[in-house]
């Protein structure tokens, strides 16, 4: 039985499907215990940015692992500070020696900020040096992409954007993947402090599969193509996010999560952001 999946990004790197986030877990050991956890269960995909400030944690629990570098996917992405400072090559050689490696596997612009289009151009200097195995973008709505595409001959490798079974940003999703381009799902479970979980209909589909309402969220984003990023500090929450490729939900089951819609982000649009 695979513990994990993978998804071949547009250039050929090929991404593990489930990967560990890492917003809002603080820098220092609970980073690099989470991220040690993690990888000795199996995961070979973290994901961390520059604004969440624990870039050296993240280097410190794979080193920590004993987990081979090159066995690892580690994603960090361009803060909109820098974008807006037109930065990018600066802000990434920062992020590489704070994660104490030499190079990133996926390099992501975080938010279409003011600058991002000169941003993008730097990306793809920092994509022929070799030091980021993949570049794409994140929280981009599909008029970013097109503009994008209309001034560039690169097609990013992703774009994270938010996706639960609250939002599933599904006519994005179908854009991104008719496009070649691979589709992150950030706050995957609704986020911290969010009240997915609690759905009563994911206990009860759970129930049937011997599985948490998280695994069978991480069991439907799986299904529905994505790159599903779940954040835990806690080591046995860790483990079982992981422990979603042997059970399959049913079309019924699939539909039952997809009924639980409402239409409104967790997060800022990213046409309204002020941060
Ligand atoms: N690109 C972007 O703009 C962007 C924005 C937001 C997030 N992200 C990425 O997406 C990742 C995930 O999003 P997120 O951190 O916002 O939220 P999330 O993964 O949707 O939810 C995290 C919350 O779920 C809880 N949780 C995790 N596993 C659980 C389980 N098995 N059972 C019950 N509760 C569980 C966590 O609690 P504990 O930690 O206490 O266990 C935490 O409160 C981030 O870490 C980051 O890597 C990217």
């Amino acid at each position: 039985m695979a513990i994990q999946s993978t998804i071949t990004l547009n250039n050929g790197t090929v991404i593990p499907q489930v990967g560990l986030g890492v917003f809002q877990t603080p820098d220092g050991d609970v980073t690099v215990n989470a991220v040690r956890t993690a990888l000795e269960a199996g995961y070979r995909h973290i994901d961390t940015a520059m604004i969440y400030r624990n870039e050296a944690s993240v280097g410190e629990g794979v080193r920590r692992s004993g987990v081979p570098r090159e066995d690892i996917f580690v994603t960090t992405k361009l803060w909109n500070d820098d974008i807006r400072a037109h930065r990018a090559k600066d802000a990434f050689q920062e992020s590489l020696d704070r994660l104490g490696m030499d190079y990133v596997d996926l390099y992501l612009i975080h938010w279409p900020a003011d600058g991002w289009q000169q941003a993008w151009d730097d990306m793809q200097e920092i994509y022929a040096s070799g030091r980021a195995k993949a570049i794409g973008v994140s929280n981009f709505h599909e008029h970013h992409l097109d503009e994008l595409l209309r001034n560039s001959d690169v097609t990013p490798a992703a774009d994270q954007v938010e996706s639960s079974p609250q939002f599933p940003n599904q006519p994005l999703i179908d854009t991104l993947h008719a496009k070649g381009i691979a589709a992150e799902a950030w706050s995957p479970l609704g986020g911290t402090g969010g009240s997915l979980l609690a759905a009563p209909a994911l206990a009860e589909i759970g129930a049937r599969y011997d599985k948490s309402p998280a695994q069978v969220v991480i069991r439907w984003h799986i299904q529905r193509g994505v790159v599903v990023l779940p954040k835990s500090t806690h080591a046995e929450r860790i483990r079982q996010n992981l422990d979603v490729f042997d059970f399959t939900l049913s079309a019924a089951d699939m539909a039952a999560v997809d009924a639980l819609a409402t239409g409104k982000r967790n997060g800022s649009d990213p046409d309204d952001f002020s941060f």
